[in-house]
């Protein structure tokens, strides 16, 4: 049998060098994240939409930092190869210095391997901090759900060349301050690629087309599970007839470049 290697940041930026997609999707607990893992997902996230799939609410604001460690143990106990990251919920990192304790809290109770963070350049110093300190970070950029209400709604972000070039600048200072990840989320098509090829560390998209270093999509959403589907989310139960070959059917459509489709982009 051969002996399984766990994905890990070096892998990852081995990916994106070699042009190999990087398959990323939500999980919140450890059956789904076995089921995941097998069907060869690279990285598990433990993402605060669980405030909205699994708790019901309209969007991922109620969502505290001891959720995140409950659901973040349950996946590490279900993931043997896929890297775990783990979502600070809405508020816990309003400073480097309250950051630094809600990453410890999400790494050394709940397991994480890395812990992703909403934000630009207000978030390069925390940035900084955390990855000074030995915590591996996934920045996110474009449309970040914990500001919807500051946004006024689950809205595409960096159409106007303006915005388009404050989120590049941006993500170059999050790389530049340590990052090792980067989620573009809702942003055209076209300025992923830019970023794609502007960025060394990998980047990964939800809405925001093919031309990036991977995908990731929320659990539910490919299960067919959400009413109101965005977009640029597919359900891939139709393709398989059950729940591990529709994650096997996500992974593969992602490798080969078949999923997202112009019509799932912006
Ligand atoms: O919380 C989450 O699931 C996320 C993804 C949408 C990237 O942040």
């Amino acid at each position: 049998m051969s002996e399984i290697k766990p994905v890990t940041i070096r892998s990852l930026r081995q990916m994106k060098k070699a042009g190999e997609k990087i398959v990323m999707l939500t999980a919140y607990d450890a059956s789904f994240a076995r089921v995941a893992d097998e069907a060869g997902i690279d990285v598990l996230l433990v993402g605060d939409s669980l405030g909205m799939v699994i708790q019901g609410h309209t969007d991922t604001l109620a969502v505290t930092l001891d959720e995140v460690i409950y659901h973040c143990r349950a996946v590490r106990r279900g993931a043997n190869r896929a890297l775990v990251i783990a979502d600070l919920p809405f508020l816990s990192y309003t400073t480097p210095e309250q950051a630094l304790a809600s990453a410890a809290r999400l790494m050394k109770e709940g397991g994480a391997q890395m812990i992703k963070l909403e934000g630009g350049a207000s978030q390069v110093e925390t940035v900084a901090a955390l990855s000074r300190h030995g915590v591996p970070v996934c920045a996110h950029l474009g449309l970040q759900p914990q500001s919807v209400h500051k946004l006024g709604g689950y809205l595409v972000q960096g159409r106007e060349s303006e915005q388009a070039e404050t989120i590049l600048r941006d993500a170059q200072a999050l790389e530049s301050a340590g990052a090792d990840l980067l989620v573009v989320e809702c942003i055209p098509a076209s300025l992923a690629a830019q970023l794609r090829k502007a960025l060394q560390i990998p980047v990964i998209g939800i809405g925001a087309g093919a031309d990036t270093d991977g995908q990731v999509l929320v659990l539910y959403d490919v299960l067919g599970l959400t009413v109101r589907p965005p977009r640029f989310a597919r359900c891939f139960l139709t393709e398989g007839r059950d729940i591990p070959a529709a994650l096997a059917a996500y992974a593969r459509s992602v490798r080969d470049g078949e999923f997202p489709s112009q019509a799932e982009a912006f």
